[in-house]
């Protein structure tokens, strides 16, 4: 089990680690989970991640899609670089998630390590969908895959806060993106189209928060990840 300080995983989406490192060093012992996507594995790999790790645990986020032995190499290789989670997209299918989750059952001898399967991003909706998934719903793509990666043996999912209800009973590690304060309500979401604030999600059965631009836009990202945190817990 992999134990974090608070839900807030921060997506660091920033091109430069020194950048990067301004941030971590305001939000360093606030957040639970660090987030570091292709931006940053692309430019700055391993040795990023192992510095990254000193601050929270990491959360590599790349999202792999492809043949079964190299989505498990990508893993395998995440897990190396010293991450604690790593995403993989649900349309992998039941083969490549099962051999996924046995390969997470050999890395937990090792350490605390996460596979998290992602649903449907939350920056799709019904309405921008590709076509031949529009004979189901959003939800419904995502209890199936829910169900999916729960039989191949996974225990993490990504999806939209607008989801949890429908998974509720899926006794799953869930992590949700697309999260907007009060606030960032009001203004714009940018591209993210399924939106829902910390506590709402929190409520509704969210284990992490995927938190990137309302943070690390912010004129004092500390400040912010505290009341984020304050939004939650009052
Ligand atoms: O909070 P913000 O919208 O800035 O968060 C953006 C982050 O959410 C990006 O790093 C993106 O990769 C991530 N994301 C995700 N899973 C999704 C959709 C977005 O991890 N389904």
């Amino acid at each position: 089990m992999i134990k974090l300080r608070n839900p807030i995983m921060l997506a660091l989406d920033v091109d430069t680690d020194e950048h990067a490192l301004r941030i971590l060093d305001q939000v360093q012992d606030s957040v639970g989970a660090i987030k570091i996507g292709p931006r940053l594995n692309l430019r700055y790999g391993a040795t990023f991640i192992e510095k990254v790790k000193a601050f929270a645990p990491v959360f590599v986020d790349n999202k792999h899609f492809d043949i079964t032995s190299t989505v498990l190499a990508a893993i395998q290789a995440s897990f190396d670089a010293g991450a604690s989670f790593a995403t993989v997209h649900a349309l992998n299918g039941e083969d490549t998630l099962h051999k996924l989750s046995l390969l997470e059952q050999h890395l937990n001898q090792t350490r605390p390590f996460k596979v998290l399967a992602v649903t449907i991003l939350t920056s799709w909706s019904q309405v921008n969908f590709a076509e031949n998934f529009k004979q189901w719903s959003v939800g419904e793509h995502v209890v199936s895959m829910a169900k999916l990666a729960e039989q191949a043996g996974l225990t993490g999912l990504v999806c939209s806060g607008h989801e949890l209800a429908l998974i509720q009973k899926h006794n799953l590690f869930k992590v949700v993106p697309g999260i907007r304060t009060e606030e960032d309500l009001k203004e714009n979401t940018q591209d993210q189209k399924r939106v829902m604030t910390p506590k709402q999600a929190m409520n509704d059965g969210a284990s992490g928060l995927v938190i990137g631009r309302s943070i690390i836009n912010s004129k004092n990202p500390r400040d912010t990840v505290k009341r984020i945190l304050e939004s939650i817990y009052s």
